[in-house]
């Protein structure tokens, strides 16, 4: 046996004990007479002892050891005399009789310490060694708690998980496809799946009317801290259920998940908006309802005074910020810089300051006077000692830019405190929206969702305005799930499949399996699925993914530690039949 127990497990109960432990070296400490070593495993850490007086030939070979040996050693327990309160094994120590080096280790090139002296792309390459860290160890076990509680919820419910193929068919679906080249089919190519989606409406054809699977999706796009080309869902569906079921079941499993993993109770149901009162509201379909700062259109107030820049915008929005009338030029300055650039967009930034005095200074004082000015506070209930944030332009731009800079001043300010959750369901999506660059309608989620019944007769005059029976969930601002009711009728399907542009053949083409199935007695089904790496670093406190993923990749794309992906022998593109084009390089 090579070891009797795990390093974070003796404690003074054990004195006097046999026993054998292995592990890593943390550290070791040589104070002449006595060398100390703190093994580690993944259960915590152990203090060795070794002493030259009784044993100088095993004091010696201790004296060798480096950092990240892993060696066997064997002993009796005993009291520490210098406890460390600190950790669960402070009271006792190992009185070293035997020890084997089972493998020396080169100097890793980081310290393997809660706070390293690693950068980040040395640790994404070296990311074996970044594991054995306890921050990246605690975020793996926080990750496996989630999986194992969501196990254990979604079976009390008799859902029951069943996998789905990896090598699909690919489908203009959302994001780019990830394809594979098929060596046994000439000329043809698999893609990864985006989602099990069509795979879990087929299942509901099949009958298994509760379904679930934690499972890894693919999706070629930009990449983010809160975005993976490969990431993980909670992918579940029902069938014989309308929205409210599934509301119902999932806030269950988000409740239970927060209940279990962070022992947080929520006394009521999450809250519910609509995607178009969280647009007006936060310029956000996820927006972050741990503060307020809520925006307020100002139009009427504002227009026909002279200021051009508001006179021809389509909406203006205001902002209180509080407590921040303070405000020095300098720090405005910096504010109107941060809206105006290319990633936000705003072309400036217009503030008034409500003094303390009950005066008001504004950068528009040529405009507006004071008794306009105390309207405009009243407005956005701003007091005294508070600073209106305005920004003006087209509807979506200025709610888009808007929506920043109220997260923004949300961080600067610190009202986005980690550790308290808001969870919010936003409901009632559009079924379409315009892309502009093609010129046509795409599908705000997927082409499967189902319109809203009271919003049939618009598809024919005005596709735009239909709503879809579809709702996400978002917690602190970020999107943790999304789902809808799904078509289940092969003339609405249809119907879809002609606003999003698709002709009979190419829908027949992409989509003819799943329409053919229907035909065979589609049950009435929906579902929705969870972003389960995200799940994971909002229980964590954390913004990025990455840190509760084992082998992730960077903003690249790339796996830094196996050099993925790369170019591949000759001979396999033989094989597939490709040929790699000469591609010309810009610049
Ligand atoms: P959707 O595309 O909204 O829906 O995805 C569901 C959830 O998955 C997470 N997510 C991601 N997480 C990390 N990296 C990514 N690149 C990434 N993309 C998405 C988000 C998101 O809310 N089939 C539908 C679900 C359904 O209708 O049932 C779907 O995939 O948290």
């Amino acid at each position: 046996m090579y070891r009797t127990h795990k390093n974070g497990e003796l404690r003074l109960a054990n004195k006097g004990e046999k026993v054998t432990l292995c592990g890593w070296v943390q550290k070791s400490r040589d104070l002449g007479g006595l060398t100390f070593v703190d093994l580690r495993d993944r259960y915590g850490i152990t203090q060795l002892v070794f002493n030259m007086d009784t044993n100088a030939e095993l004091c010696e070979k201790a004296r060798t050891l480096g950092r990240e040996f892993v060696i066997q050693a064997e002993g009796v327990v005993a009291e520490r005399e210098n406890k460390n309160k600190n950790i669960p094994t402070g009271e006792i120590e190992i009185d070293v009789t035997q020890l084997t080096i089972l493998k020396e280790a080169k100097l890793p090139p980081f310290t393997i310490e809660d706070e390293t002296d690693g950068g980040e792309e040395l640790r994404m390459q070296y990311r074996f060694l970044d594991l054995r860290r306890n921050p990246l160890k605690n975020n793996l076990l926080l990750r496996n708690k989630v999986s194992l509680e969501t196990r254990k919820y979604m079976d009390s419910l008799e859902f029951i998980e069943i996998e789905t193929p990896y090598l699909i068919k690919s489908t203009p679906e959302g994001a780019r496809d990830f394809v594979v080249p098929s060596r046994m089919n000439e000329g043809e190519f698999y893609a990864l799946p985006q989602s099990p989606q069509t795979f879990k409406q087929l299942l509901m054809v099949s009958g298994y009317d509760r379904y679930y699977q934690i499972v890894k999706c693919f999706r070629d796009e930009d990449l983010r801290a809160d975005r993976q080309p490969e990431f993980t869902q909670i992918d579940c569906e029902m069938a014989f259920v309308e929205q409210e079921d599934i509301l119902q079941t999932f806030e269950g499993l988000v409740k239970h998940l927060f209940k279990t993993v962070k022992d947080i109770e929520f006394e009521h149901d999450f809250p519910r908006m609509t995607y178009a009162e969280a647009m007006k509201r936060y310029g956000s379909d996820k927006p972050d309802i741990r503060f307020g700062m809520e925006f307020n259109e100002m139009n009427k107030l504002v227009q026909g005074k002279g200021f051009q820049v508001f006179d021809s915008a389509e909406l203006i929005i205001g902002i209180t910020a509080k407590d921040c009338a303070g405000y020095s030029r300098k720090q405005l300055d910096k504010l109107t810089k941060w809206v105006q650039r290319p990633q936000i967009g705003a072309k400036g930034l217009i503030y008034v300051k409500c003094n303390e005095d009950g005066t008001y200074k504004s950068s528009v004082d040529k405009f507006y006077n004071q008794e306009e000015l105390a309207k405009w506070a009243e407005l956005c209930q701003a007091e005294k000692g508070d600073l209106i944030l305005v920004l003006s332009g087209e509807t979506d731009k200025v709610r888009t830019q808007m929506n920043e800079l109220r997260l923004h001043m949300g961080n600067e300010l610190g009202l986005r405190n980690p550790n308290e959750f808001k969870p919010l369901w936003v409901l009632d999506f559009p079924l379409l929206e315009w892309d502009e660059e093609t010129k046509r309608y795409h599908a705000m989620h997927h082409p499967f969702t189902s319109p809203k019944p009271e919003d049939m007769d618009l598809i024919d005059t005005d596709p735009g305005k239909v709503r879809a029976n579809a709702y996400d969930l978002a917690i602190n601002g970020v999107e943790v799930g999304g789902g809808s009711i799904r078509i289940h009728d092969k003339s609405v399907q249809s119907r879809m499949f002609d606003l999003l542009g698709f002709t009979k053949e190419e829908a027949e083409a992409q989509f003819g399996f799943l329409m053919n199935a229907f035909e065979y007695g589609a049950p009435p089904h929906g579902g929705i699925a969870f972003g389960f790496d995200r799940l994971c670093s909002i229980f964590g406190g954390s913004d990025s993914i990455r840190d509760y993923i084992a082998f992730p990749k960077n903003n690249s794309g790339r796996d830094v530690m196996i050099d993925a992906p790369s170019p591949i022998a000759e001979e396999q593109l033989k094989e597939l039949n490709l040929r790699l084009r000469e591609v010309e390089v810009k610049g």
